[in-house]
This record gives structure tokens, C-alpha cells and sequence, in this order.
């Protein structure tokens, strides 16, 4: 076998689509021992051209080299047998098999042969200490943190003896903790010389961890720099093709009447209440930011204010009080970015044109007095929103499951804003999208919230809480433990308090 500095080469990669050339003539080359970033804007190619990689789409052209050698790559097993693993975004485990079951699974003994599980765990096991990865091998998927499952997802590509390890998005869900650990995973991983492609939005991440960095856009490379020779404003730059702005610009806040308030809510859990007695006010005209680490209570919260789940206690939308459902929340005017997109987010196998008037869809204007589609109507409204809040490509008969990740968010946004609701409640608004987007969809809940919209915001990045807040509650188990002024607070200080370390209020 010949020996490359290269572990991976991609020459002049094609793939194109009905509506987008999304790899046009790529090229690019990961070595071994380092961690190469692989960023751009949403719908650049990114994750085309990965699952290319790992055989997962067939390109039109161009050649892939492993090693230095030219290999052909049809299908999965292709790609684990030359030593590549991947990590998606979204984890392919089964959540009620254990984490032995999940990382030995199709890798079992065949020909007949009993599975020699007792083998098989001590194996997965040894795996696990050498990785000093903090993780029971017979725990059970859902009962694991997000961190932990994805965890799992590496232990699988390492069981099956990856040496390219490639990461699409793997810290959009990821608590700061987890990130810190499984950069510290990939760092090492990279120093017993294996190679690490990592596509991510975040570009201090890829400040932080990554060796070279790799921008596309619009289906080409722009360019490869080292990371010690660049910096985050150049990245946005050599992505957007412009200058970003990275921080939101808004006028202080002129709050009005009270929008949603909520009284003394419980919602039951396992050992605690996942709510714990919480009351908010949310004003017109204002944004309220409730920051804390996933799982405090903040998910439960925004399912209660937008009807999807029971609990005890009061909610009020201007000042009456109502029993909240799905429906009577959205047609009183509230607006739901939700978090997992796709639960709740767009059909997948629905086009644009009624994905963007899903939960208003059974109402005039989109409805004449007969029942039937107004055709006309849905498709201006639809090419209004498509525009407005840039989806890619601009057609509004791809089906939701053709788009990228960031383009699919940024159709929620469009749907949720366009309908020009009293009450937005944001869960994650940004996760996954880039850049010039976050700045974009930052912009639109200003503007919207200076027109009198008041916003419920709710995000894992401290970062999109502490910059687009008026006022922000800190939640730890399941209780507002603070509220602070995003000018009167630092990070530090916000750290402590999610911490359930020192409450200040
Ligand atoms: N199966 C498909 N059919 C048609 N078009 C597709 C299909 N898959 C991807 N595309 C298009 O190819 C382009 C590139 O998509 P890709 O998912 O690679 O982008 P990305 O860089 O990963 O973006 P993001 O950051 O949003 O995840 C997009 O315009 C997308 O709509
Ligand atoms: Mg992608």
C-alpha cells in the first residue's frame, strides 16, 4: 500500500441535483493527524459531499483517494472497510438497545454462530476505558444525554476500526461541557495520527480545534488556510462572500402590555418536577432569554406555552386565562420555532408552498369558502417567504427532506415570522444555521419585536441569549434561579448561575 501524508483526497467531486450543482468539481485533502475544518454557508455542499464519502450518495464525478491510493466507494461497508466512520448529525441508534447492543450491532458473528456477547462487551468495554470516555456500556440509549449518545456513535465508528472519522455538525446539541470533552476526544484522536474532518457553523470551534480549514460555497471550494494564520471574522468573510456582523445591533427595548404570563407552573417528572413552580412575564416589544444547560426545565416550558403538553399552574395570553392546545395558541397569535425540527418542524415529504402555511393551513386566505386550496394565494405567500427569508434554492415545490440543514430552518423561521404573530416562542432558533443566517434571522425577531412582537427565546448558546435578550431568566431544575440583564452580567457569572452554583436574583 502506498503511504500518503493524505488520509483522505477528494479530486474534482460533481454532484448535481434538479435544482443545484451542490459539489461542482471539489477538491480537498485531509492528512494524517490533523483535524481539518470543512465549513460554508447552508446549502454549500457540506453534508452532500460527506455522504459521498461515506458512499451514501453517488457523485457524477471525480475521484476519491485513501491513503494515496484511488478507491471506489458504493455503499457504507465500503467506506468503514477503508477505515471511515462517520458521526451524523442526526444519531442512527436504536434507543431502547443498550450501548453494547448498539455499537456491536450489524458487526455480529455470522454463519450461525451464537453471538459471543459476553466477548463482544468486554471488547466494547475496553473501548470505552482506553477512550476515557465517561459512559455505562449497558445503559440504555434514551435514558443517555445527548453527549453520551453521541459518545456511542464514535465508540461505533472506532469498533469497526475507523481511522478517518468524519463529524457533520456534532456540537450543535451539545451542552458547553460536552463540547470541551469531545474536542479533547478529537485532539487526542488526532495526535495517535488518524484524521478528523469536522463540519461545523461554529467558527470559534473551528478556531479552537481544528489544524486547516476548508470553505465552501455555492457547491466550490473558496479556499484552504491554516486556522493559527486566519480568524473568525476572515472565515464569515471567505463563507458569506461579505462582511458579517457579529453582534446583534437593537435599540433598548420599549416594553408593552403583558403578553404571556405565566403562574406557579408544575409539570411532573421522575425523581423532580421537570417544573417547578415558574412564573413569567413575557411584555410586547420585548425579548425574554431564558438561559440554562438542556434538560433544566427549559423544553418542558416552552411545551407548556405553545399547548403540546399538561401541567398545573396558570397561563395567560393579554391578561386572560386560557387552557392551552396546539391549535387555540396558534390562532390567539403565538408562533412556535420549535427545537427538534424534525418532530415539529416541516413535513418532510410536503413541498415549500405548504410547509410554510402548516398549522394555518386550514384557514382563509389559504382556504376559499368551499374547502378547497387557494392556490393562487399559497404559492404568492409562499415565493413572499422564500424570498424574504432567503431559503435556498428559491423554489417552493422542493420537498422538505431535499433541503440543507440551515435552508430547512430558515423555513421555519420564514413560516413562524411571516404570520406576524403576538408571541414568538424560540427554541433554538438558530441551531444549524450559518452564519450570515443567525445575523439575518437576528435581525427579523428585532425588527419584528420593535413592531411590538413580544419573544420567548430559548437557546443552548449563551452567546444568542446574552446578545439578543432584553431581560433573561436562568432555569436550574426546573425554577427560574435568576434574571439579569444581559449588560449587567458576564459569562463567567452566567456560567455560575447554570449552574445552580449562585443564584443572584
Ligand atoms: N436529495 C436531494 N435532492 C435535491 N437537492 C438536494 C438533495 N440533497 C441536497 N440537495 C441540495 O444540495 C445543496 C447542498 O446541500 P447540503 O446538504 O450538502 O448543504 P450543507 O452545506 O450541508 O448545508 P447546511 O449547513 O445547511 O447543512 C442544497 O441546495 C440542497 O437543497
Ligand atoms: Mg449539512
Amino acid at each position: 500500500m502506498t503511504v500518503s501524508d493524505f488520509a483522505l483526497e477528494l479530486r474534482d467531486i460533481t454532484k448535481r441535483y434538479p435544482l443545484v450543482l451542490a459539489n461542482d468539481h471539489i477538491s480537498l485533502g485531509v492528512k494524517w493527524g490533523e483535524v481539518l475544518a470543512l465549513v460554508g454557508e447552508n446549502g454549500a455542499g457540506k453534508s452532500t459531499l460527506m455522504k459521498i464519502v461515506y458512499g451514501l450518495v453517488t457523485p457524477d464525478e471525480g475521484q476519491i483517494y485513501v491513503n494515496g491510493e484511488l478507491v471506489k466507494i458504493q455503499s457504507p461497508s465500503d467506506a468503514i472497510a477503508l477505515g471511515i466512520g462517520m458521526v451524523h448529525q442526526h444519531f442512527m441508534l436504536v434507543d431502547t438497545l443498550s450501548v453494547v447492543d448498539n455499537v456491536i450491532l450489524g458487526m455480529e458473528p455470522k454463519n450461525g454462530v451464537a453471538i459471543d456477547y459476553a466477548a463482544a462487551r468486554k471488547k466494547v468495554k475496553n473501548l470505552i476505558d482506553e477512550l476515557g470516555f465517561d459512559l455505562d456500556p449497558d445503559a440504555i440509549i434514551e435514558e443517555l444525554p445527548v453527549g453520551a449518545q453521541q459518545r456511542v456513535e464514535i465508540l461505533k465508528t472506532l469498533y469497526r476500526n475507523a481511522k478517518i472519522l468524519i463529524l457533520d455538525e456534532p456540537t450543535a446539541v451539545l451542552t458547553p461541557q460536552e463540547v470541551e470533552d469531545l474536542f479533547k476526544f478529537l485532539r487526542e484522536f488526532a495526535e495517535q495520527g488518524h484524521a478528523i474532518i469536522l463540519i461545523t457553523h461554529k467558527l470559534d470551534e473551528v478556531m479552537e480545534v481544528s489544524d486547516r480549514v476548508t470553505v465552501i460555497r455555492d457547491g466550490k471550494v473558496v479556499g484552504t488556510v491554516n486556522t493559527a494564520e486566519t480568524n473568525v471574522a476572515e472565515l464569515a468573510r471567505m463563507m458569506v462572500g461579505r462582511e458579517v456582523i457579529l453582534t446583534v445591533h437593537k435599540k433598548p427595548a420599549t416594553p408593552g402590555e403583558v403578553v404571556l404570563e405565566a403562574e406557579n407552573l408544575f409539570v411532573k417528572g421522575g425523581t423532580r418536577p421537570r417544573l417547578d413552580g415558574v412564573s413569567l412575564q413575557v411584555r410586547a416589544g420585548e425579548i425574554v432569554g431564558i438561559a440554562g444547560v438542556e434538560g433544566n426545565g427549559q423544553t418542558e416550558l416552552v411545551e407548556v406555552v405553545t399547548g403540546l403538553r399538561p401541567f398545573k399552574g396558570t397561563i395567560r395570553y393579554n391578561g386572560e386565562a386560557v387552557h392551552p392546545s396546539a391549535r387555540v395558541v396558534r390562532e390567539w397569535g403565538v408562533s412556535h420555532i420549535p427545537e427538534e425540527r424534525n418532530d415539529r418542524g416541516l413535513i418532510l415529504e410536503f413541498s415549500t408552498r405548504y410547509n410554510v402555511i402548516l398549522g394555518d393551513h386550514y384557514k382563509p386566505p389559504f382556504v376559499g369558502f368551499l374547502g378547497f386550496f387557494n392556490d393562487q394565494v399559497i404559492n404568492e405567500y409562499a415565493q413572499r417567504v422564500v424570498e424574504e427569508f432567503d431559503v435556498r434554492p428559491r423554489s417552493i415545490n422542493l420537498i422538505g427532506r431535499r433541503y440543507s440543514g440551515g435552508n430547512a430552518q430558515k423555513i421555519i423561521v420564514g413560516r413562524e415570522l411571516a404570520r406576524e404573530p403576538k408571541l414568538l416562542v424560540a427554541a433554538q432558533p438558530t441551531r444549524g444555521v450559518d452564519i450570515g443566517a443567525i445575523e439575518f434571522i437576528h435581525q427579523n425577531i428585532v425588527e419584528a419585536r420593535d413592531k411590538g412582537m413580544a419573544v420567548l427565546l430559548v437557546s443552548a448558546d449563551l452567546n444568542e441569549v446574552m446578545s439578543l435578550s432584553d431581560r433573561i431568566l436562568v432555569m436550574y431544575e426546573g425554577r427560574v434561579v435568576g434574571e439579569v440583564e444581559p449588560q449587567e452580567v458576564t459569562e463567567e457569572q452566567m456560567g455560575l448561575m447554570m449552574a445552580g452554583l449562585e443564584a443572584t436574583a
